[in-house]
């Protein structure tokens, strides 16, 4: 007992002792609404910084992260980042009602939580129904001693692949059909990092009223190099498939842990 009593607080210390020495990333998240077209259509989506996925946090396991939250949106938003441990720091995780209350629209929040004990590929995303199928983005944990301590053989480049979904419906009512047990809802079309892709028609760019071809996702490979991609599923309820046509693939971790290869 009072061997684990010391172990454990030699860990706190320990642990203290490097989140002093590490960096504090910051991060102004201005939540708005945008238009956004795709499949021909306008579309209002609720975003970060206007971007769809929403900007990566990156950083350096044992550093601290402080996001401020300028809700421009009209809907109560809190932020979850999923998966980070939130050791000494749970009250920063973001779920509306129980670790806090839910940021009201013209307010701000300050998010400040360390990361420590692991490393990998993470994701943040709204913890209000729905519009986290719109209001998410990448949070990268780099290994403190660079990419030579990955138990893997140093890639050539590390990309993130947000796979998720493009829905042209309004989503807090989705939600709220959906809780009072109306289910017939579907989004209109999976994305990579924000595209759908050339298997449907009408991007953003509309030319003279011709329908074209959405944007691809494009990954410009050298050959023989390996990539390391950092996956994130952000669709709400899909359940996905992904395979690199003409390429080896191989897992190495999974939710900030490493995995056997
Ligand atoms: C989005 O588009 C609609 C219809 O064109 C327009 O009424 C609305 O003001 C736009 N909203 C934003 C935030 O740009
Ligand atoms: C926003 O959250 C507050 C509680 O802090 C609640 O009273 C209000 O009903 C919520 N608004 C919406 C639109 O959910
Ligand atoms: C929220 O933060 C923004 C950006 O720093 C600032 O302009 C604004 O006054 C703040 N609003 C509130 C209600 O504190
Ligand atoms: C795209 O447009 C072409 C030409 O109008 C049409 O034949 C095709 O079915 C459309 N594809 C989809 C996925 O809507």
């Amino acid at each position: 007992m009072a061997a684990a009593v010391a172990i454990i607080i030699i860990f706190f210390l320990s642990s203290m002792a490097v989140s002093v020495a590490a960096a504090v990333v910051e991060h102004t998240f201005v939540v708005s609404q945008v238009n956004m077209t795709h499949l021909c259509k306008e579309t209002l989506v609720t975003v970060v910084i206007g971007q769809l996925p929403g900007p990566a946090i990156e950083i350096t396991e044992g550093d601290s992260v402080a996001v401020l939250l300028v809700n421009k949106s009209p809907y109560n938003i809190t932020i979850h980042w999923h998966g980070v441990k939130q050791w000494l720091n749970c009250w920063a995780d973001g779920v509306p009602m129980v670790t806090q209350r839910p940021i009201l629209p013209n307010h701000n929040f300050t998010y400040m939580f360390n990361v420590i004990g692991h490393e990998g590929t993470l994701w943040w995303h709204a913890h209000v129904p729905f519009l986290r199928a719109t209001l998410h983005g990448a949070l990268i944990i780099r290994p403190r001693h660079g990419a030579s301590s990955y138990p893997f053989p140093k890639p050539h480049r590390e990309v993130p692949i947000i796979i998720g979904d493009w829905w042209e419906l309004d989503l807090p009512q989705v939600g709220w059909n959906m809780k009072h047990g109306s289910f017939d809802f579907f989004a209109s079309g999976s994305t990579i990092n924000g595209k759908l892709g050339d298997l449907f028609n009408c991007s953003g760019k509309q030319l003279r009223n011709a329908c074209v071809a959405e944007d691809n996702y494009v990954l410009d490979v050298e050959p023989g190099k390996t990539y390391l991609l950092r996956v994130i599923n952000a669709g709400l309820f899909s359940e996905l498939y992904l395979k690199i046509a003409g390429h080896k693939f191989t897992v190495v971790a999974a939710d900030a842990h490493y995995v056997s290869p």
